[in-house]
């Protein structure tokens, strides 16, 4: 596993030893799903999770065969895009699985560039390298598969100064529910299928250039029932981070081999978006109805001083409070972090959120799994899908 250099904040240096930028990568752009109805689909996540109208495109502005609405809450770009028509290739994407990502965009400083070190590195094209211009000047535009259906669009928008893409008008709405205090997108799961695990972060080693910095496996992350193994992908400088999941052996079904049966194949599991404040964040989406996993039980919390040990010194957060809320707390070597997790936001128990607060720790809430797993298998067992 790759080593980190040094104990810094993520910035554009590059932190993980064997990591090879020769995309290099700015951050993530934006998050495309593709969804059954995109207006209504805005709306929720307006209302629920404090998003605000960014940009539109659709019959108004041209496009006869779908209709997008970007919308965002500080650095978070999502579009959500539905098809106008049967034979579009959209609406075959949502027959197969349902509402879901697209796409995950990468912002780079050379789409041309990056589209040609990867596909050389055997990356699958999705689309040559493209300008897409308007009066607000010029953006270029590259994509590659990823696993599953799922692409990476690789966007170089130094030449653009518009509100979104060219084809996009802003978006005036006079709706507009205040943010929820969602800051950016920490990281981007992908569940794909039994013994693919490794393939996939050979493909982030090879093609993008990627280190895995982190792993678990089944003996670390299991419960009585079910299993998985994952690791965590990042580009050289740390902003982006995409750890892959494969379901493991267990009693019973897991939560990656549910989602790999309703999704119909491998996809993005969940979209994990940093606060500042969680307990202010989850107050607020609670209060609009977004709906969370069950809390652990009452030793869960019981037991946290101890498992924070010399970080429980700078704990600024009221455990009572936590408990109420059901958010998770762990730690690592470098600091704690706070983190809850929402039920599937669609009909198909397929993609959730994770809300995130990172208190120096850079792990990913490996001590919760067990409890984050429990609470999923309770959720199962209504489905019927244990
Ligand atoms: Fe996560």
């Amino acid at each position: 596993m790759a080593k980190e250099i040094k104990n810094v904040e993520y910035g554009l240096e590059k932190i993980f030893e064997g990591a090879q930028d020769f995309l290099p990568i700015m951050g993530t752009d934006y998050v495309e799903f593709y969804v059954g109805n995109a207006k209504q689909a805005a709306h929720y996540y307006k209302t629920a999770f404090g998003y605000q109208s960014v940009a539109y495109a659709g019959l108004e502005t041209g496009l006869r065969d779908r209709t997008s609405y970007v919308i965002g809450q500080d650095k978070i770009r999502i579009v959500l895009t539905s098809p106008l028509n049967s034979s579009s290739p959209i609406a075959e994407h949502i027959k197969k699985h349902g509402d879901g990502v697209k796409v995950i965009a990468l912002w780079v400083e050379d789409a041309t560039s990056a589209f040609e070190e990867t596909t050389k590195r055997g990356a699958k094209p999705f689309m040559n390298p493209t300008v897409e211009k308007d009066a607000h000047g010029e953006v270029v535009r590259s994509g590659i598969y990823t696993y599953g259906e799922t692409i990476h669009m690789f966007v170089e928008r130094k030449n653009y100064k518009g509100t979104f893409l060219p084809g996009f008008e802003k978006w005036v709405s006079e709706y507009n529910p205040a943010s929820v205090g969602l800051k950016f997108i920490d990281h981007m799961v992908g569940n794909v299928g039994w013994g693919e695990m490794n393939i996939w972060v050979k493909w982030y080693e090879d093609v993008m250039g990627f280190v895995n910095f982190l792993s678990f496996d089944d003996r670390q992350i299991h419960t009585e029932y079910s299993a998985l193994m994952s690791k965590v992908m990042s580009n050289g400088n740390g902003r982006i981070k995409f750890p892959i999941n494969e379901p493991a052996e267990g009693k019973k079904k897991s939560q990656i081999e549910e989602y790999l049966d309703f999704y119909e194949g491998p996809g993005c599991q969940h979209l994990a978006l940093a606060t500042n404040d969680i307990i202010k964040t989850v107050t607020e989406l609670r209060a609009r109805g977004v709906e969370f996993l069950s809390a652990p039980p009452h030793t869960y919390y019981q037991e946290i001083p101890a498992r924070l040990g010399e970080h429980m010194n700078m704990m600024q957060e009221d455990i009572n409070v936590l408990e109420k809320l059901a958010i998770l707390v762990d730690a690592d070597e470098e600091g704690y972090l706070l983190q809850i997790f929402t039920k599937p936001v669609e009909d198909r128990p397929t993609l959730f959120y994770e809300i995130i607060q990172r208190m120096g720790a850079k792990g990913f809430g490996a001590g919760n799994f067990k409890a984050l797993f429990e609470s999923i298998e309770r959720e199962q067992e209504k489905r019927g899908t244990l």
